[in-house]
């Protein structure tokens, strides 16, 4: 195993074969091989910075109907709401003073937010702090929508491609959603400019390691700029509820096998993954992730953003978790910092 995960650190890709061996491995040594490789990787080309995003959770009113996630539009049990624009600036406001510069707007596909309603947002929000990063998480559009929010001056786009097999996306995500619609979406945002973010749920019901060996090379052709991987997680209202939830370990290991094929891509210790393992933040920046992202949604709303059960949430101000955050992250020798954090990449 080590002699694969040296060439796949000096190759950034492997045979099939042996990429399939990595992802079903069972040998406790490699994977801490494997991890500590990410890890020096990552070191090279972002040191021991931590970067934060502060996520601000807009909308969970959600026309698609995803059958693995809690605000999906047939849940009837999940109680709406929509933050107004002046709630967002104040998320902004208590964040930027927290010392984040980064800010994502994520949220349902809500119709509510329209073209002309969200450009005039991200004008404003990048009008007040003109030294952030604004990223958005808004779902599938069309590429006039997502032109126009750039020209307004968003800078990142994160869209996960959830399965890059066709097959597993039809039977995770009822019609009219079709994987070729979303990677029109992602091949659009990269070429507008944004910096693209990908990812996918590990575990998700029916995933086999083929199928993940199918995500591993579109990430490598789509060349994204940020992948975001978090194990599924079973919701109670959902048709997955008694579904296992995806394994904390093969995350881990998928997030070393991701920094080693793209070292310089921006990759997140999720939520979903702190979810699934108390540490899952420290553990997530041990295995090769530089990126960590704090909820600044007003803290009564965040019990009602529920894509997955049991999701973490702390009712902690911006500026508290952050300082527990940055505490965490010093204890294993990394370092919070107050920047945008963009990719540092060559072009991709
Ligand atoms: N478990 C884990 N992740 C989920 N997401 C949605 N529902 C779940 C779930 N039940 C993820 C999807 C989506 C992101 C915002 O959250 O990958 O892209």
């Amino acid at each position: 195993m080590r002699r694969l995960i040296d060439l796949l650190e000096a190759q950034h890709t492997l045979p099939d074969q042996d990429l399939l061996s990595l992802i079903t491995m069972d040998d406790a040594e490699a994977d801490a091989y494997l991890a500590q490789r990410a890890a020096i990787v990552r070191q090279r080309h972002y040191g021991n910075d931590v970067f934060i995003r502060g996520l601000i959770e807009i909308s969970n009113y959600c026309k698609n109907d995803c059958h693995y996630c809690g605000i999906r539009r047939g849940n009837r049990c999940c109680q709406r709401y929509r933050l107004t624009e002046e709630q967002i600036l104040a998320c902004c406001h208590q964040g930027y003073e927290a010392g984040f510069r980064t800010f994502v707007m994520q949220g349902g596909e809500d119709p509510y937010f329209s073209r002309e309603r969200m450009a005039a947002l991200i004008r404003s929000i990048k009008q007040s702090y003109p030294d952030c990063a604004v990223t958005l998480s808004l779902g599938e559009l069309d590429r006039e929508t997502y032109q126009e929010w750039f020209d307004a001056g968003a800078d990142r786009y994160l869209l996960r491609h959830e399965t890059a097999n066709a097959r597993l996306y039809r039977a995770l995500h009822p019609e009219p959603l079709t994987l070729e619609n979303r990677m029109r979406c992602l091949y659009d945002l990269k070429e507008i400019g944004y910096q693209t973010g990908c990812g996918f749920m590990v575990g998700s019901p029916g995933q086999t390691p083929e199928m993940i060996l199918e995500d591993l090379r579109f990430i490598q052709e789509f060349r994204p700029h940020m992948v975001g991987i978090g194990p599924f997680i079973p919701h109670q209202e959902t048709i997955f509820r008694d579904q296992p939830a995806g394994s904390a370990e093969l995350t881990l290991r998928l997030l070393s096998i991701v920094r080693l094929m793209l070292p310089d891509v921006l990759l997140p210790a999720t939520t979903a993954l702190g979810t699934v393992l108390g540490d899952g933040r420290q553990q997530g920046m041990l295995h090769g992730c530089n990126v960590v992202m704090p909820n600044l949604s007003p803290p009564n709303v965040r019990g009602k953003y529920t894509l997955y059960d049991n999701k973490l949430i702390t009712g902690a101000e911006a500026a508290e978790s952050l300082r527990l955050l940055a505490e965490s992250m010093a204890e294993i020798g990394y370092r919070v910092v107050t920047a945008r954090g963009d990719w540092k990449g060559g072009s991709t």
